[in-house]
C-alpha cells in the first residue's frame, strides 16, 4: 500500500529506517528466507530473469542497495556469482543480521556493510561493476536521484539489476488473498491448532510495544508500486541504455499473501510444523508453475513483480 500522499521525503526516509529496524529481529524467519539449496536457486532465477535470460555471469565488486539480512546477495555470493559485495541499507538493525548470516556462511572476508541512504552513496564514481536489489525501489522517495547515483557509481559499461518491485496491478491483486485471508483467519487457526496472536483474536491480549510501532509504520514504507513503462521511461532518463523489464510471479503471490495473512493472526511459533511445512512447498510449487507456464506468455504489468537490469553505456 502506497505512503500517504502528504509524507515527506525524509518522512519516508526515516520511517523505513526504523520499521525495518524493528524488522530485522524476526526478517528471516517471518518471510522464509533460505540460505540453502531452494534460495540459491531463487535468487539465481530472480538474476537471470532480470538480465533477460542470460545465465549471470560472475561480478567482481558488486554494490547491493537495500540489502536487508543478505537474501539476494548472500545467495549469489554462495554461487560465487560475486566477488566482493558491499552491502548498503539505510537500516543498520537489518546490517548487523546480514553480518551475522555472512559470518554463517563463510562469507565475512568478502562482504562490507555500510549505513546509507540510496539517495547518496557514498562511494567514488565507476567503483562498481554491479549495483543490484531485491524488493528495494519501492521504498525509495526519489528514484529519479538514486538511479543517478547508481550510474555514477557504476563502471562503464556496467550493470544494474533489481528484482522482486510491486507492479501496479500486483500491488491492487494482492488486495484479494488479504482480505480473504483476514476473513478466514479464525476458522483456519481452529483447524489447524494455532492459538491467536496477541492483538489478532477474540482473547487479544497486548502486543510487544515494538511491534505495535512496526504496524503503525508499515502504512509509510512502502512508496511505489509501479507501471513498467513509467519505471523504464525512468531508468532511460538516469542515463542506462539496454532495458530490460520483465515480469514474475503471480500464482505464487497471490497464494503467498493468502498464507501470510493467515500466519500473521497466529501465535508466532505456534504455528504447527506440518503447516509451516505445507505452505513453504506450496508456494516454492507455484513459483515453479508460475515459471514454467505464465512468466514467458503473459505480458510483464500482469505479474506481481517487476524484475529489470540495464547497462552504463561503455
Ligand atoms: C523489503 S526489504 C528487502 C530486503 C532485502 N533486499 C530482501 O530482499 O530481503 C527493503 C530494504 O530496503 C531498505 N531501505 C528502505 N529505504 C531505503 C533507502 N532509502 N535507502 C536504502 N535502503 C533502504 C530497508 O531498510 C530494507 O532493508
Amino acid at each position: 500500500m502506497p505512503a500517504p500522499a502528504n509524507a515527506s521525503a525524509e518522512e519516508i526516509r526515516d520511517v523505513n529506517e526504523r520499521y525495518h529496524d524493528i524488522a530485522a529481529r524476526d526478517y528471516d524467519a517471518k518471510w522464509g528466507i533460505d540460505f540453502g539449496d531452494i534460495g540459491r536457486d531463487q535468487t539465481r532465477q530472480k538474476l537471470r530473469k532480470a538480465l533477460g535470460g542470460a545465465e549471470p555471469p560472475r561480478f567482481e565488486r558488486a554494490l547491493e542497495i537495500g540489502a536487508g539480512t543478505g537474501y539476494f546477495s548472500l545467495n549469489l555470493m554462495q554461487q560465487d556469482l560475486i566477488g566482493e559485495l558491499v552491502a548498503t541499507d539505510i537500516s543498520t538493525g537489518m546490517l548487523e543480521t546480514l553480518a551475522g548470516n555472512a559470518e554463517r556462511l563463510g562469507l565475512s572476508d568478502r562482504v562490507t556493510t555500510q549505513h546509507t541512504d540510496a539517495e547518496r552513496l557514498p562511494f567514488e564514481d565507476g567503483s562498481f561493476d554491479l549495483v543490484f536489489g531485491h524488493a528495494v525501489l519501492h521504498h525509495i522517495p526519489n528514484l529519479d536521484v538514486a538511479f543517478r547515483e547508481f550510474l555514477r557509481v557504476l563502471r562503464p559499461g556496467g550493470t544494474i539489476a533489481f528484482c522482486g518491485e510491486p507492479s501496479r496491478n500486483g500491488d491492487r491483486l494482492a488486495t484479494v488473498p488479504k482480505r480473504l485471508g483476514t476473513a478466514v483467519a479464525p476458522l483456519w487457526r481452529r483447524v489447524v491448532g494455532a492459538p491467536a496472536r496477541n492483538g489478532a483474536g477474540p482473547h487479544a491480549g497486548h502486543e510487544d510495544e515494538h511491534e505495535a510501532e512496526g504496524h503503525a509504520l508499515e502504512a509509510v514504507v512502502d512508496v511505489h508500486a509501479f507501471d513498467p513503462g513509467d519505471l523504464r521511461q525512468l531508468i532511460a532518463e538516469a542515463g542506462f541504455e539496454r532495458i530490460h523489464l520483465g515480469g514474475e510471479e503471480l500464482l505464487a503471490n497471490v497464494w503467498g499473501w493468502w498464507l501470510r495473512s493467515l500466519e500473521a493472526t497466529a501465535e508466532p511459533g505456534r504455528v504447527p510444523l506440518r503447516w509451516r511445512k505445507f505452505a513453504f512447498h506450496s508456494y516454492i510449487a507455484l513459483q515453479r508453475l508460475d515459471v514454467a507456464l505464465l512468466e514467458p506468455r503473459l505480458p510483464a504489468g500482469l505479474f506481481y513483480n517487476l524484475v529489470l537490469s540495464a547497462r552504463k553505456p561503455a
